[in-house]
């Protein structure tokens, strides 16, 4: 029950406000009303003490290093779910029964293909097009598409948007992928299961047959867990912030992926992987350490620091093994670049700068070694994390739009522009 034992005294005026408190975490200072009473905002820019919203998807204690999703730690969904249960996990808050489940899997395997029409939309970008430049096009355009699931208002078609989305998005990723290597797109296959889908739509080619490594799909089931979602990061926030207006689900995920794009975040896989091969050696680490602490030097280990984890990220530590276990499937004995990952994060674990700052591995550090081991380049790794990321996006959305008090999000500002001045014609400007 929420009391009102929270103060702020500003000047002579005390303002009183009520603290929630949730089932694990920090509380609340319920602010909404401090505009009306004394007329000011808070401030506090890149979100660091602000709660934007209330949520029963996915917990996250950044000290601790803990993940939950709708209360399960990440461990135990990794090492004993898949992907698909943790999506029916996500959507509708509990595990599934075997039979809710194989329901579930029937739905989103009879949605994998696309509408014909959509793949003439792939022709229309460069080759050399970015692949995330694809993913903000071509889903972006599912909702020229599927007119049949864009009414939000609707329980079903929200429900039928949720489960296209999940379904289509590896077929989307494919296709953007083997249009940047120029090969013939695979359409998908209802036998195989969500991972081994994904992996036969990339890598499969009509001139000889391709049969799925099950060491490795089940691998890259294990990364979609592990990316599945975040709690209020940046593209999930951009996803509940676009769909406040009212938007449509597609437009709000494609609003998402271009957040997710950026180095700070998603890209930070990609921006890992470049950063280890310039590296390129472990007797370079000692300059590139020192680089990152300098503080005149822009660079920044990437796939280190996080803004929640305090911690060794819990995603990180099972993605190391998953590397681990792919290598040795593929039978690579020697990653240059895993020996240098390995000794930098010894080095950087043991160094005053990152002890300090609290600064250790987050996902994106060894999810690039992974998959580019499962023969990914560089630049789809990103569109893996929007790929997976999409039902987290999915769910928070749907979560949102369900919340009878949900309003259009509108944040204030701290103006520190000119005050009201007077128009000056052309010629009398200097
Ligand atoms: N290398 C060197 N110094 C760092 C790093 C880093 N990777 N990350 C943070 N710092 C320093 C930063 O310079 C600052 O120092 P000071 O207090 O002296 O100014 C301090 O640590 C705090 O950093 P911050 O930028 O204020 O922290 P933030 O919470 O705003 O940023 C972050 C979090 C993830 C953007 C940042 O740690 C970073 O840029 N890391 C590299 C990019 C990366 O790996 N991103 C993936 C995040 S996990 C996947 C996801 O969720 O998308």
């Amino acid at each position: 029950m929420a009391e009102k034992n929270a103060e702020l005294q500003v000047g002579v005026q005390n303002h009183a406000f009520d603290v929630l408190d949730g089932t694990i975490g920090p509380s609340v200072v319920d602010i909404s009303s401090l505009y009306n009473d004394s007329g000011m905002f808070t401030y506090d820019p890149g979100f660091t003490s602000t709660a934007s919203c209330e949520s029963k998807i996915t917990y996250i204690d950044g000290d601790e290093g803990t993940l939950l999703y709708r209360g399960y730690p990440i461990e135990q969904l990794a090492n004993h779910g898949d992907f698909l249960e943790t999506c029916y996990l996500l959507l509708y808050g509990e595990l599934p029964t075997k039979a809710e489940k194989d329901d579930f899997v029937h739905r989103v395997t009879y949605h994998t293909m696309i509408h014909e029409q959509m793949s003439r939309f792939f022709s229309g970008f460069r080759r050399d097009a970015h692949p995330m430049a694809i993913m903000v096009g071509t889903v972006g355009a599912l909702s020229a598409f599927y007119h049949d699931s864009t009414d939000i208002a609707d329980p079903h078609q929200r429900m039928v948007a949720s489960l296209r989305m999940i379904a289509k998005m590896p077929t989307i990723a494919a296709m953007a992928y083997k249009y940047h290597v120029g090969q013939p797109f695979v359409y998908p296959r209802n036998d195989l299961d969500y991972a081994s889908n994904f992996l036969h739509m990339c890598f499969a080619v009509p001139c000889e047959e391709y049969k799925v490594n099950p060491v490795l799909a089940r691998a890259m089931d294990r990364i979609f867990i592990l990316h599945a979602d975040h709690e209020q990061n940046a593209s999930t926030s951009t996803v509940r912030l676009a769909g406040s207006s009212g938007a449509n689900p597609f437009a709000c995920i494609a609003a998402g992926i271009a957040c997710l794009w950026g180095p700070a975040h998603g890209g930070a896989n990609e921006a890992a992987l470049t950063m280890l091969s310039e590296i390129g050696s472990v007797d370079r680490i000692p300059e590139f350490i020192e680089r990152a602490k300098d503080k005149d030097d822009p660079f920044r280990l990437m796939g280190f620091g996080h803004r929640v984890y305090k911690n060794y990220d819990p995603r990180a530590r099972i993605m190391q093994k998953t590397t681990h276990e792919v290598l040795g499937e593929l039978g690579i004995k020697d990653d240059p670049l895993l020996d240098v990952a390995m000794e930098l994060e010894k080095i950087a674990l043991n160094d005053d700068y990152f002890v300090d700052k609290k600064l250790y591995p987050n996902i994106d550090f060894y999810s690039g070694i992974t998959l580019r081991a499962l023969g990914f380049p560089t630049n789809m790794f990103t569109v893996l994390f929007a790929l997976a990321r999409t039902v987290g996006w999915i769910a928070q959305w749907k979560e949102m739009v369900e919340d009878p008090s949900q309003r259009i999000g509108r944040p204030r500002q701290l103006y520190t522009g000119y005050e009201q001045r007077d128009y000056v014609s052309i010629d009398q400007r200097r």
